[in-house]
């Protein structure tokens, strides 16, 4: 917990917990906030008074306050109290280095309890001490009385800051859009709220303020940000929540250079004001085309901390290498692609079982181990089938020398790279080979328009519906029969690039936009592409198709997770342990318990029932 030096002084308090120095000795102060931890010896009374600015140690003593010392003597763990003394200088050799106010102490002349405080559940005081999440969830507000937390939590106001005034100082206008709205398709499902003036109807959270944004363009905003909240009823993870934040903006007449030089600038001002002591691996943040970084990383979120980039196999196979599984899987146009770990060589049964399994459990049929052994022999199962040449040629493509592990993939290209992407990352924790401290950002982008989904017969936007279409690959979706609901696999506008980018760091995406379609004949036909008649497209996009025959601007823009950059930026695995209040993993909130069932009134007024499920739970 910082100690700021804002003038927090109230009746109760002159100074706060975090703030008392030596140059304060002999001064009167006034401190409150809750017991620390509480020291009794007798005529004298330790107490370590806490506020969320630090902790200030409060000595009572019989002898000087016997009113105070009396008072003291009740107090326990997480009591609020108030007290009055003299900061003094701690005697030589009881000072603590680790406390900002550790080279004083307050001599106290009156106590007074505030309140009291039932024991609670967990140690408040002990930063180690393992604690059930679901009870850290129950109890909220005391995990937040925790430095930790209360550290993550300050990081991530400080974050939100720093955007406000990152895009303040780029002429961006900051505008709220409601949370009532209508179905905005990002991909997730809806949480949607029931309108009791209009029976029957229901209004949509929105996924993100997608469609306002892009109306707000055409209303000539021309830059704008919000810090919003987008909700997404989807199976949660641990960078997932079903109500998270981003920060979402978007700019008129932009081409991708112009809208991603923004982003890059604001993304290293923000980071650098609210971690400066945290390098930033590499400025210009590097750009990898879509299809570069699966080849590559086997992820459009690669993690650029390390290296053990994947190599692809079949020129040093050929097209008999000798091993069956390699020879029918290229044959049959997979890919066999592997990738290198270093000084890995030499590792147990064991934990190659474990690599195996993982892999099974990514995807694979199965996965190949070979070993370079001193003199650059391979070991290994399969290692009797490849002749020497063939070894030779695969520990080349492998760049792999003695000690090292190869760990290869056969299999379809999708599979191959996402498993081997997998391991890649896996193999990095392993052997730890990311610095902790660096943050790499990097951009995908240029990603394929659509994917064709056999089951619906339409093709799917890959991101965001509204995303354009990269200038040269225009005519891919014009040039196509006039008929708008005629849609087939063979369509030209699958090998159409969409001006869509990602932002990724660390190995998670961080945020993704894209410069749209801002031309209403080919917005319909994006739509159309994607499986929506024209009255359909009426029905969902009315508003925003509407909008765009009044004048659209080129316009471009992007969102940020909010939680998930918190989270990187505070060393943290889980979003919510930069949320105040986030749900479980089934979406429960264990503090207001919710979900919960509506009470038989809201029922009614709403003419509401659940059918299939009790009614009351
Ligand atoms: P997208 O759907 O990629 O884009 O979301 C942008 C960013 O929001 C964060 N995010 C989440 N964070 C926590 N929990 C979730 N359930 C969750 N879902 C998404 C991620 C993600 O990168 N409207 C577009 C943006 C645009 O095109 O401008 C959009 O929402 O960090």
């Amino acid at each position: 917990m910082s100690a700021e030096t804002a003038p927090l002084a109230t009746p109760y308090r002159t100074h706060t917990c975090g703030q008392l120095r030596v140059d304060d000795d002999g001064a009167d102060a006034k401190l409150a906030g809750w017991v620390h931890r509480r020291r009794d010896y007798g005529k004298l009374i330790f107490i370590d008074l806490r506020d969320r600015h630090g902790i200030t140690q409060v000595v009572v003593d019989a002898a000087d306050a016997p009113e105070a010392h009396a008072e003291a003597s009740k107090v326990r763990n997480e009591f609020v109290i108030a007290v009055e003394g003299a900061v003094a200088r701690r005697q030589p050799g009881t000072e603590n280095a680790k406390l900002a106010t550790g080279a004083v102490e307050l001599q106290a002349r009156r106590v007074r309890i505030l309140n009291e405080a039932k024991t609670p559940p967990f140690y408040v005081n002990d930063p180690d001490a393992p604690i059930d999440e679901s009870i850290r969830l129950r109890y909220r507000y005391l995990d937040i009385r925790r430095e930790a937390m209360a550290r993550r939590l300050l990081l991530r106001s400080r974050l939100v800051q720093a955007i406000r005034e990152a895009h303040h100082a780029h002429g961006f206008v900051e505008v709220e859009t409601p949370n009532l709205i209508k179905s905005t398709p990002e991909g997730a499902r809806d949480f949607i709220v029931p309108s009791r003036l209009q029976p029957g109807t229901v209004y949509a959270l929105p996924q993100s303020p997608q469609q306002l944004k892009q109306l707000l363009m055409v209303a000539g905003v021309d830059r704008y940000f919000q810090i919003a909240r987008c909700f997404r009823d989807e199976d949660l993870r641990g960078d997932r929540q079903p109500e998270f934040t981003q920060l979402d903006l978007e700019m008129s007449f932009v081409d991708e250079d112009a809208v991603r030089g923004f982003i890059e600038q604001m993304v290293i001002e923000v980071t650098r004001a609210t971690v400066p002591e945290r390098p930033i691996r590499q400025i210009p943040f590097p750009v990898f085309e879509y299809e570069d970084a699966m080849e590559r990383f086997g992820s459009d979120k690669p993690d650029l901390r390390f290296g053990v980039e994947l190599f692809d196999l079949a020129p040093a196979l050929g097209a008999s290498s000798g091993f069956r599984v390699f020879d029918e899987t290229l044959a049959g146009g997979g890919r066999v692609k592997g990738i290198t770990a270093p000084g890995m060589g030499g590792v147990s049964r064991r934990e190659v079982d474990e690599l195996t399994e993982l892999a099974k459990r990514f995807g694979a049929r199965g996965l190949v181990h070979l070993s370079v052994q001193p003199g650059g022999e391979l070991h290994g199962p399969i290692a009797k089938f490849l002749s020497a040449e063939t070894q030779a040629a695969v520990r080349g493509a492998a760049g792999a020398s003695d000690g090292d592990l190869i760990l290869v993939v056969a299999d379809k290209q999708e599979t191959t790279n996402d498993v081997l992407g997998r391991l890649r990352n896996e193999i990095a924790a392993r052997l730890g080979l990311a610095d902790p401290n660096e943050l790499a950002y990097c951009w995908v982008h240029h990603f394929p328009m659509y994917q064709w989904d056999a089951e619906h017969r339409r093709w799917d936007a890959t991101h965001n519906p509204f995303s354009g279409v990269v200038p040269e690959d225009e005519p891919l979706l014009t040039t196509l029969s006039g008929d708008l609901d005629v849609r087939d696999p063979g369509d030209p506008a699958g090998r159409a690039k969409a001006m869509q980018y990602d932002v990724a760091l660390n190995g998670w995406e961080l945020g993704g936009g894209s410069v749209r379609i801002w031309k209403p004949d080919l917005l319909a036909r994006s739509f159309n592409l994607q499986g929506y008649t024209v009255e359909q497209m009426r029905e969902r996009f009315g508003a925003i198709l509407e909008a765009f025959e009044y004048g659209a601007p080129p316009h471009g823009g992007i969102a940020l997770g909010v939680d998930r950059w918190a989270a990187l930026l505070s060393f943290q695995t889980n979003i919510r342990e930069v949320m105040a209040f986030p749900k479980t993993q089934s979406g429960s909130d264990l503090m207001l318990e919710a979900p919960s069932a509506p009470d038989e009134e809201q029922y009614q007024e709403l003419g509401l029932r659940f059918v299939g499920v009790p009614e009351k739970r």
